[in-house]
């Protein structure tokens, strides 16, 4: 299994479930780093664009980069019919080998909701912060968040997580969720079914998503092994303390000048 399976058979689902679970909470923290970095800014694994499109509003230089071609379309849809968001490109790559030419010069790379937990193997974080670092300006800002409660889900099958409407859409969505942990590989794999339901037609769509537990420790000494300094570390988007158990755990780094 990859960390990237699995996206494209979640995009036409990822906004309605996110809109009931992180919704924008994360994202005046997005800005404020976007904003003082004065960009060019990149985001890593940007899907539907739930972060990308309100800090394109920014009017600084963002630029988007997926693996997935589905969750791409989905943002490249949604920027079609935002106003405000010229100033964004998506750009299709694996963020373990970016697509950018050697002196791409961004001031900011960012990281959001877990994206570097979609890395399934020590390599793959590894060769990914060595292409980060390759992209960044000397001096300029890596920050990344990571969720730090994946393996504190319990295991469960085929419990109904959610259940609703599309927003001014007619087909009833529900999704019925599978939760497995895998210890040994430091894996938590989500087993997926949506269900739309219309009328008398119904559809599912199956497919897994894997996540891996990274250790604060594990990612400071990677990133510093890859040329980055630790800056901070904080527990919640208002610059709150980081602990093993905030809600979430932010880390902002620099490349070294
Ligand atoms: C948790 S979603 C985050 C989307 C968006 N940043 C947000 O916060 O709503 C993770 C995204 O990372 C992408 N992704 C996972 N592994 C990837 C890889 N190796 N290279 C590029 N994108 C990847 C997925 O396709 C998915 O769109």
């Amino acid at each position: 299994m990859e960390g990237w399976h699995g996206w494209d058979a979640y995009a036409p689902f990822y906004d309605w479930e996110n809109a009931r679970t992180v919704g924008r909470r994360d994202i005046p923290f997005w800005r404020k780093h976007v904003l003082s970095s004065g960009g060019p800014a990149l985001e890593l694994g940007c899907g539907t664009g739930r972060v990308l499109i309100p800090l394109a509003r920014t009017g600084v230089r963002v630029v988007g980069l997926d693996r997935s071609r589905q969750m791409l379309g989905h943002a490249r849809r949604r920027m079609r019919r935002a106003s405000g968001t010229d100033s964004a490109r998506l750009v299709r790559g694996d963020i373990r080998s970016l697509p950018f030419s050697t002196q791409a010069d961004f001031r900011l790379v960012m990281a959001p909701y877990g994206v570097l937990q979609s890395l399934l193997r020590d390599q793959d974080l590894r060769r990914t912060l060595l292409s980060v670092h390759h992209v960044l300006r000397a001096g300029g800002l890596f920050v990344m968040e990571l969720v730090p409660d994946v393996p504190r889900w319990r295991e469960y099958d085929q419990r109904v997580s959610h259940l609703g409407r599309r927003r001014g859409g007619t087909a009833t969505i529900s999704l019925v969720e599978s939760v497995r942990q895998d210890r040994s590989r430091q894996l938590t794999v989500f087993e997926q079914a949506f269900t739309e339901r219309r009328g008398r037609h119904q559809r599912t769509h199956r497919f897994s998503l894997a996540f891996r537990t990274l250790s604060l420790r594990q990612v400071t000494g990677r990133l510093r092994r890859a040329g980055f300094t630790i800056e901070r570390l904080e527990g919640d988007y208002e610059g709150g303390p980081w602990t093993a158990d905030a809600q979430t755990w932010l880390v902002v780094a620099r490349r070294a000048r």
